[in-house]
């Protein structure tokens, strides 16, 4: 018997995917009105010349167009200087390309152009937060990198790393984009570096979604359907070969369901170490996720091999195990090892770097395990657990 079910769904933007959608984004920002933040990251766009050609095709339309560059992963002190650069321009729409951080950024900037007070009162778990109201400006993510998902979720990641740093969200329903414009032709150009590392988040995204507590059959179908897309195009697209535009739309879709599947279920102890370590090192996300996700995915096996060999949660790990090793046919137990030595040989083979590349010392792990928290990961882990984790990785 079906057993009684009971869930709510965030909205999602209007979604636009496939090669060539680029071309549909004067016309879509045109619909809002006729005055344009754009917001790029470094200048993949700019180099590539689609932004001249953005800006041409706005033009044509009579819509202005100011430009906004955001580098890097935003800072509240960016997001406000922004704000302040722009407010008086009578911005009808934000729309933001780049990699995560440049959406997040966008999408910060156009959840704050109508408030008054600084981005921070507004970041979950910062002295004096205040629940944001969800007036923003419309907003349109264009991803150009295949990871975070930002294009569908709810919020935006602003950090201030350094010793007393952190890195936490803004956070509303309303802050999912209005439209999401997803062209795989834009990822073609993303370094080997960058794809492996960005790959893996939504990897990692997509693993912890299938396996959070707060999985639904709606999340399960999206994580499966985006982790079969996922698995069989990203070590030929990191390794140069098969057609590049094709393995590019695998990836692109299998971040965009990780996207679709976090915000509804959740992430793990990966995730909570990205909001702990990324507040304390520079460190990129997407290199975060990528060299720790085996090496905590082995740690939640064994924490729920030895809770109960039959636990039901190592059923879902199974289940992932088969999707990435494409073997059908193994039982349970075998899932879980073929999960295992699928990321091992991904991580022997794209040689994620190591924790002590970014200046973390052993000595740091407590601390870090103290400051994380993950309470949608698959189990219960304590803090001897997080540490084997980070020694395993250092
Ligand atoms: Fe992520």
């Amino acid at each position: 018997m079906m057993p009684p079910l009971d869930f709510t769904t965030l909205p999602l933007p209007a979604i636009h995917f496939g090669d060539g959608r680029f071309s549909m984004l004067a016309e879509l920002a045109r619909s809002f009105g006729k005055s344009v933040l754009l917001v790029t990251g470094g200048h993949t766009l700019q180099n590539s010349g689609r932004l001249s050609a953005l800006e041409d095709a706005l033009g044509e339309r009579g819509v202005k167009v100011f430009h906004q560059v955001a580098e890097g992963e935003p800072s509240p002190e960016l997001v406000d200087l922004a704000v302040s650069r722009w407010k008086g321009e009578g911005i009808s729409s934000v729309v933001a390309a780049g990699g995560g951080s440049a959406i997040d950024a966008g999408k910060a900037i156009s959840a704050m152009m109508p408030q008054s007070l600084p981005a921070e009162r507004f970041i979950e778990g910062r002295p004096g937060f205040l629940p944001h109201d969800g007036r923003k400006l419309p907003f349109i993510a264009v991803p150009t990198t295949s990871g975070t998902g930002s294009e569908v979720t709810n919020n935006a990641v602003i950090s201030r790393v350094g010793p007393e740093g952190f890195k936490r969200s803004l956070r509303h329903p309303s802050f999912v984009p209005d439209i999401a414009v997803i062209d795989p032709e834009l990822m073609i150009t993303a370094s080997r570096e960058l794809t492996a590392s960005s790959g893996m988040d939504a990897c990692t995204q997509l693993i912890e979604a299938l396996t959070s507590p707060l999985a639904t059959p709606y999340t399960d179908a999206v994580a499966k359907s985006g982790l079969e897309r996922f698995s069989r195009s990203f070590i030929a697209v990191c390794s140069g070969r098969g057609d590049e535009s094709a393995l590019r739309g695998d990836i692109a879709y299998g971040a965009l369901m990780s996207g679709i599947a976090l915000s509804n279920a959740g992430l793990g102890i990966v995730h909570g170490f990205a909001s702990s370590v990324g507040g304390l090192f520079d460190i990129p996300h997407g290199v975060l996720c990528a060299t720790l996700l085996l090496e905590a995915t082995r740690e939640n096996i064994n924490c729920l091999q030895h809770l109960d060999p039959k636990h039901p949660m190592l059923d879902r790990y199974a289940i992932a195990g088969r999707i990435l090793s494409g073997s059908a046919e193994s039982d349970i137990a075998d899932g879980c090892s073929r999960l295992l030595e699928t990321l091992e040989e991904w991580q022997e083979l794209l040689g994620f770097p190591r924790l002590r590349k970014f200046g973390i010392v052993p000595e740091d792990f407590e601390r870090i395990a103290a400051l994380t928290r993950s309470k949608t990961n698959a189990v219960d882990l304590d803090h001897n657990s997080m540490q084997r984790i980070l020694s395993s990785r250092w």
